[in-house]
This record gives structure tokens, sequence and C-alpha cells, in this order.
């Protein structure tokens, strides 16, 4: 796929979502849109149930939306198909769950190179890249340690350069610390602040962490579904 050259990251365009149908028919998102500029991290609040995750997904093409646009790097993603979406979540898009999602028979380093050999990347750069991006995160030390081997801010980390490993545009992490004890979150949250620096990623933090929430560039909060003023 081509670079990005657009300098608006993640555009969303009054973005509706519903779940169910009749009587039990739930609105996650009403009408949402937002703009983020590339380099920006965004964070995300909002009250359990008020759409955080529904649009994250939908942002990083896991989703579609019922109405509305979405674009990433000026890409509409309707306008993609199922290989089209894949290609773009996987080379241009990293994604950070809470559980952290690491493959438990694999080590470290081994976990953050999954990314890269989906893509077919050559071993000799996928190895020296993994090592980078170990260092970034500050785990050099520990690349050959297994998930169950790692504390929980250790294994989130795997997950940050994991998510890092194509070199994403975007970042999408969806409440990275909700796992973890406030100080190891804290330790987290700079890292992603530090890393949405120097890898010159733009990233999109559904959180209710009062650190991200001071480091953030923006602070949006949802409410039943829609943006509402901070
Ligand atoms: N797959 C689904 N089927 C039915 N309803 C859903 C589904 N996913 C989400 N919802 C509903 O949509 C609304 C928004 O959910 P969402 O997960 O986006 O909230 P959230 O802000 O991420 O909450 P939390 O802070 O608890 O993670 C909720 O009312 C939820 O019950
Ligand atoms: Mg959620």
């Amino acid at each position: 796929m081509s670079q990005v050259v657009t300098e608006t990251m993640v555009r969303v365009e009054n973005v509706h979502k519903s779940y169910g149908r009749g009587a039990a028919v739930v609105h996650a998102l009403r009408g949402v849109s937002l703009e983020v500029p590339r380099g920006e991290l965004v964070a995300l609040k909002g009250r359990s149930g008020s759409g955080k995750t529904t649009l994250l997904n939908i942002v990083g093409g896991l989703d579609a939306p019922d109405q509305g646009r979405v674009e990433v790097g000026g890409r509409d993603l309707a306008g993609l198909d199922e290989d089209g979406l894949l290609a773009l979540r996987r080379d241009h898009i990293g994604f950070v769950f809470q559980s952290f999602g690491l493959i438990p028979i694999l080590t470290a380093a081994e976990n953050v190179g999954v990314p890269m050999r989906l893509r077919r990347a050559d071993a000799r750069a996928r190895e020296e890249r993994v090592e980078l991006l170990l260092s970034l995160v500050g785990l050099a030390d520990h690349a050959g340690q297994r998930p169950t081997e790692l504390s929980g801010g250790q294994q989130q980390r795997v997950a940050i350069a994991r998510a890092l490993a194509n070199s994403p545009s975007l970042l999408v992490a969806d409440e990275p610390t909700g796992q973890l004890d406030a100080e190891t979150g804290h330790a987290v949250m700079e890292l992603l602040r530090a890393v949405v620096r120097s890898e010159n990623v733009t990233a999109l933090v559904a959180t209710h962490d009062a650190t991200l929430l001071d480091l953030a560039d923006r602070v949006l909060e949802l409410s039943d579904g829609e943006i509402v003023e901070v």
C-alpha cells in the first residue's frame, strides 16, 4: 500500500453504530465525528458502556459503522474489502489491548516479531527491528522470556513493541493499563507518550488513567455514544 500523505491521520464523520434490534437495540455510537492530526496522542475517556471500544474497533477497521464515514491516513475504510482491511491493519495500524494478547508459547522477541512474519519481512531485518523495539520498551534483557515469565507491565510493554513492529502510522489502544496497578500503569502510559513522539506515530487511547489524561495532547469524552466537551 502506498505511503500515507495526508496530515489528518484519522477522520470520523457522523458515525452511528447500533447493536441488536427492536426493543433490545443499543445505540453504541450516535453521530460521532472527530479528527486526529498526524503525530497527536488523543485520550478517549467516558463511562463504561459509553462507546469507547466500539469507536476504537471502527477506527481500527475491526468493525464497520452502520452510518457515517471513517478515514485512516486518507483512506475511506468503506472502500476496502476484507483483504484491504487486513492489509491496512497489518501494515498501518498497531493494536494494544487491555489483556495484552501475547501468544503464550512464544518468547517476548518472537511475539514482537509476529506482525513482521505476517508481512514476510526478511529474517535479518526482523531480528534487528525486534531488538530495537525491545530496547525501546526497556526489555532488551528479557527477549527470551515467555509471557508467563514476565510481569503484567512487562507483558504490556512487549505488546506495545509488537504493535510498533511494522512501523504503523496509527496506534489504537483500548484501556492498555486496565489490568495494571497504578504505578505500573503510569510507567506504561509514559512509555506510550514517549513512543508516540519517537516513532512519529498517531495514537488513539481509551483510558480512565489520570496519567495519560495529563500526558495526552487532547482528551475527548464519550457520553452515551456522543462526544461531549471536556
Ligand atoms: N457486540 C455487541 N453486542 C451488543 N451490544 C454491544 C456489543 N458491543 C458493545 N455493545 C454495547 O454497546 C455499548 C457501548 O459498548 P462499548 O464496549 O463500546 O463501551 P466502552 O465505553 O468501551 O465500555 P467499557 O469502559 O466498559 O469498556 C454498550 O451499551 C454495550 O453493551
Ligand atoms: Mg471498552
